[in-house]
């Protein structure tokens, strides 16, 4: 069907046409991990004291909550930059965090801070500059592009600020892309789809086409069809950002009474306050920097 084919192509399935840093330039110390135990250490030398301290107490965090969790996620050493020369703006600085399985994390922070251009690096859409990403035990960003769209597809569930819907896709159509690109059968596909449209409060809209649903509403069938697929690692941006304070909790609270569970990691970009009584561990981001970790609020 020409419009999934377009789909995959157009979204789930990002290119990267940026040179992979760990497989190329090897000679260059700041351009790779695998060149950059000195270049890294190096960097890490001169970070600035609010970045050790968050470090420390990361660690301090970690050490209290998570003895006994596996990682999920293991950032180290993350940067990523747009343009070159003067032109060149850091997003994200040599950022180390950890997420483990069976906890919601959260990233807060300014807007421009660098938080979607991390969650980007994470879940393999967005080729960093320089560090490494482990995703239970794999470095994704050594991965080929077959290996790296098949981890896009089974293993992540990415939830886009600005949703990222297929406009000529109905509501059930759009969630159920993901099964279907894992070649479902298409009436399953949609049976399962339509599931999940009453799951996130969409009963009898269905056949609606994206543009005839709110902000609000399109949020939810974006998040819909992250949860469909059952990734071990959930990926949102913004999720409750269209949605009111009732509706944003409803579906948080969802995810975590329904969907996390000890063999799943949630890690969710929010400026929505009503929300952190759910998260278990909150990264503060500034200017591309990990500046503080606290414990969630329970
Ligand atoms: N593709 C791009 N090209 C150039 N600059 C970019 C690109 N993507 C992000 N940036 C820049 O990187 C910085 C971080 O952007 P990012 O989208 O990660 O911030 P954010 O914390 O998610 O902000 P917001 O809360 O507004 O969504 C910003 O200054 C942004 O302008
Ligand atoms: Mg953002």
């Amino acid at each position: 069907m020409f419009f999934l084919d377009e789909a995959v192509r157009l979204d789930l399935d990002q290119p990267i046409h940026e040179p992979n840093p760990y497989t190329t330039d090897r000679s260059q110390p700041h351009t790779g991990i695998a060149a950059s135990t000195g270049g890294m250490n190096a960097a890490r030398l001169q970070r600035p004291i609010h970045n050790r301290y968050a470090r420390e107490l990361h660690k301090k965090v970690d050490t209290q909550r998570h003895a006994s969790q596996k990682e999920a996620i293991v950032a180290t050493g993350l940067t990523k930059w747009f343009g070159e020369g003067d032109a060149r703006m850091t997003a994200v600085n040599n950022v180390d965090f950890v997420a483990y399985f069976g906890e919601i994390l959260f990233v807060v922070g300014p807007s421009g801070s660098g938080k979607t251009t991390l969650l980007s690096i994470i879940s393999g859409i967005l080729r960093p500059n320089a560090g490494k990403v482990t995703v239970d035990g794999a470095d994704i960003w050594e991965f080929n592009n077959d290996r790296l769209a098949d981890f896009r597809l089974t293993k992540v569930g990415f939830v886009f600020q600005d949703y990222h819907l297929f406009p000529r896709l109905t509501t059930a159509e759009n969630i159920a892309i993901p099964l279907i690109l894992r070649q479902r059968n298409w009436n399953e596909s949609i049976a399962e789809a339509k599931k999940y449209v009453d799951i996130v409060g969409l009963t009898g809209r269905s056949e609606i086409l994206p543009v005839k649903l709110s902000g609000g509403e399109q949020q939810r069938v974006a998040i819909a069809r992250a949860i469909i697929g059952s990734p071990e690692i959930l990926i949102l941006d913004e999720p409750t950002a269209s949605l009111d304070g009732d509706t944003g909790r409803m579906i948080i609270a969802f995810i975590k009474e329904k969907i996390l569970n000890q063999n799943r990691c949630i890690v969710i970009v929010t400026h929505d306050a009503r929300i952190n009584e759910y998260a278990d561990r909150i990264i503060h981001m500034e200017d591309g920097r990990i500046t503080g970790l606290d414990k969630g609020t329970e």
